[in-house]
């Protein structure tokens, strides 16, 4: 990227006075303190109370980590007994032996220039403050310090977590292991493993072999592996919720047990994306027998209380095709086949009692007379998070944060996950458990994923954690920048992952106007992805859309000057950064020109690239009649919110990424509201 584009989006990203602090969730209360505590290879580390191998091991880390931040060695031993200007862990106990919905993650950090004392309840509680304390390190022109504070922090929810997909594109443990990392850097605590679909079946099965040989390709975890993972996150304070998704979305199932398919074989893992090929035979008892053998060798891998069953979109027709299943549900009294699924549930909810598992399930799982104990998963929208505690359910919130939808970090974060529109009692308000976000992998391979997931997750880490009054969006955006650095210097691929996709797309070429272009482009949203994406499970997804990033930094500059302009249509500094945003913007385009010559990968960005220098011509124009004064001619004005909105769409396969908030500025200029929105 050219350095003066990149010094502008750097200079929008870090407001002048916002607050110093970078953590990030915010914790639930910060006093600060007078002076700091330096740290250096003098500062000393105690463990004064309880200890088990768990926290030992997290302070390795801890000190290994912050070595590194500070550049110098930390020291080796770890006393038990709290010394002058040391870093004291103070824990009452192990917490629980598997970690559930009721760990407590509370913590407090005291500091003062002669010390610092974290004290938790529990080791999960520990690990929590481990993470504040390194993100508190700062430093000046000589020294590391910790800021004199007192922080008192616990969690808004217990249950935070993320689903990662790795059935419609295989995530090996490196990459699991890293977002894994990652989450505990921002204090999620549940990895939601959707381990089978339509596209592939991911766990080793020594009972039904055929399941992971045949339904996945080679691409599939062995036992051992699902250990090394559940482990992992455990040393983390993660627990991980396995979900098989039954009785739709199960295709890979059935290519080596099509038996309990309610289709006939022979049947192949499915290639394409949406819908199912074969579903689950409800109707035969050996359906569930073969399930309860399933799970019988699945339990001791998942320790975890919870179990997701999946449950949703259960595409009916292909038990409406079959006569013998159509005339059993009738026989036996179902009246539609919501019955028939509420029957296969109920089924399953009494094999996972048998093992003491809660059973999990997407929305659609919702039917009155299951067991209370039940949770339901609402992906459709909220109100279907209200129904389900209005019913006596508990509930989990993952709608507005599918991470693969492409939306600016601002729409999750902005998100209530209470729903308030619908009157819930205190008591049924309190069976929110929280809420997940999910990264579903049909058009993500583990090369982007960690630039798809991070930062925006961040929002929604601190949503779940942070009490519900913090809400300033701009310094939400300052920090996310300062998570990218984090999960950079920790291996993620966050910024970097397009700077490498364009090395593979294109070796040898100097591609700084395409970093450039992606600091205003972005994929297109969800109900956009049909449009130019023509993708199966066999495409290596080696795009220049697969190189672009979500949310790029150029759209929350300008939101951010439009926003400053709205408030100020004088403020000259806003209007002048814009405007060299502008020019950059449209000055890509004979720089791309000339790369598309050269690769047809680079040359998809022909397109969009015609469109931004289109739109920031429209704003540098609007910009000029709004300083000036002057209304523009109402002709103008109306083809060119008519031009902008066009521009919401594709253009092949990414998207302009600023022209709402260009049309917004049109608006200003105009006088008038804002013509249409974005998607
Ligand atoms: C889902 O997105 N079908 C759970």
């Amino acid at each position: 990227m050219p350095i003066r584009l990149a010094l502008l989006l750097l200079c929008c990203s870090l407001p002048v006075g916002a607050q110093t602090s970078s953590l990030l969730p915010v914790p639930a209360s910060l006093r600060p303190g007078t002076g700091r505590m330096v740290i250096d290879s003098t500062t000393n580390f105690a463990v004064t109370a309880f200890s088990d191998s768990r926290l030992e091991q997290a302070l390795d880390r801890f000190r290994g980590r912050l070595a590194r931040r500070i550049g110098q060695p930390v020291s080796r031993s770890v006393s038990r007994t709290a010394t002058p200007r040391s870093i004291a862990i103070d824990v009452s106990g192990r917490g629980m032996a598997v970690q559930g919905v009721e760990e407590v993650e509370r913590y407090t950090l005291a500091i003062s220039p002669e010390g610092a004392t974290l004290q938790a309840a529990t080791v999960v509680g520990a690990l929590r403050g481990l993470e504040t304390l390194l993100q508190l390190v700062e430093g000046d022109g000589t020294t590391f310090s910790l800021p004199a504070l007192s922080i008192a922090d616990e969690p808004r929810f217990p249950w935070r977590g993320l689903l990662v997909d790795v059935s419609r594109h295989f995530m090996p443990v490196e990459q699991l292991k890293r977002t894994l990392d990652a989450m505990a850097l921002v204090k999620l605590n549940v990895f939601h493993w959707h381990l089978s679909d339509d596209q592939g079946f991911r766990v080793e099965s020594k009972r039904f072999p055929r399941l992971h040989e045949l339904g996945s390709d080679g691409l599939y975890y062995t036992q051992d592996q699902v250990r090394d993972v559940v482990r992992y996150a455990r040393d983390r304070g993660i627990r991980v919720v396995p979900e098989f998704d039954i009785p739709g979305h199960s295709t890979a199932w059935f290519v080596g047990y099509p038996q309990f398919s309610a289709q006939s074989p022979p049947i192949a893992i499915r290639r394409e994306w949406g819908g199912a090929d074969a579903i689950f035979d409800p109707t035969r008892e050996a359906t569930y027998v073969f399930l309860a053998r399933f799970i019988a060798e699945m339990v001791p891998l998942f320790p975890d209380a919870y179990w997701h069953v999946g449950g949703d979109e259960v595409e009916g027709k292909h038990w409406n095709s079959v006569p013998r299943i159509v005339a059993w549900r009738k026989r036996h009294g179902f009246k539609d086949n919501e019955a028939l699924q509420a029957h296969f549930n109920r089924r399953l909810s009494v094999i996972l009692a048998r093992h003491n598992k809660r059973m999990v399930g997407w929305d659609e799982i919702l039917y009155p007379d299951l067991p209370k104990k039940t949770v339901v998963q609402s992906w459709r929208g909220t109100q279907y998070l209200a129904n389900s505690a209005k019913q006596g359910f508990s509930a989990l919130l993952s709608a507005p944060w599918y991470l693969d939808h492409i939306k600016p970090a601002t729409d999750y974060y902005t998100v209530e996950p209470v729903p308030q529109f619908d009157e819930l009692t205190p008591a049924q308000q309190e069976l929110v458990l929280g809420g997940e976000a999910a990264i579903w992998a049909e058009f993500i391979t583990a090369e982007c994923a960690d630039s798809r997931i991070w930062p925006r997750l961040g929002a929604v880490a601190e949503r779940l954690w942070s009490p519900r009054e913090v809400t300033d969006v701009a310094d939400m955006y300052r920090r996310l920048e300062i998570l990218t650095d984090r999960l950079e210097g920790m291996g993620l691929r966050v910024r970097s992952h397009s700077r490498r996709m364009l090395a593979t797309i294109a070796p040898g070429l100097d591609v700084a106007p395409v970093e450039s272009l992606f600091t205003a482009v972005q994929p297109p949203g969800f109900g956009q992805w049909s449009n130019g994406q023509g993708t199966n499970h066999f495409h290596p997804l080696a795009r220049l859309v697969d190189a672009a990033r979500p949310d790029p930094a150029g759209r929350w500059a300008t939101e951010r000057l439009v926003r400053r302009l709205a408030l100020n249509a004088s403020d000259a500094a806003a209007r002048d950064t814009l405007l060299q945003l502008f020019e950059g913007w449209s000055l890509l385009l004979p720089r791309i020109e000339r790369l598309a010559t050269q690769s047809p990968t680079l040359a998809q960005a022909l397109p969009v690239a015609k469109v931004l220098a289109r739109t920031a011509v429209i704003g540098t124009e609007a910009l000029g009649f709004l300083s000036a004064g002057r209304q523009p001619p109402a002709d103008w004005a109306a083809a060119s919110a008519q031009e902008l909105q066009r521009y919401d769409e594709p253009q092949g396969t990414l998207r302009v990424a600023i022209s709402s908030d260009v049309r917004k500025l049109l608006a200003m200029a105009t006088g008038g509201a804002p013509a249409g929105r974005s998607p």
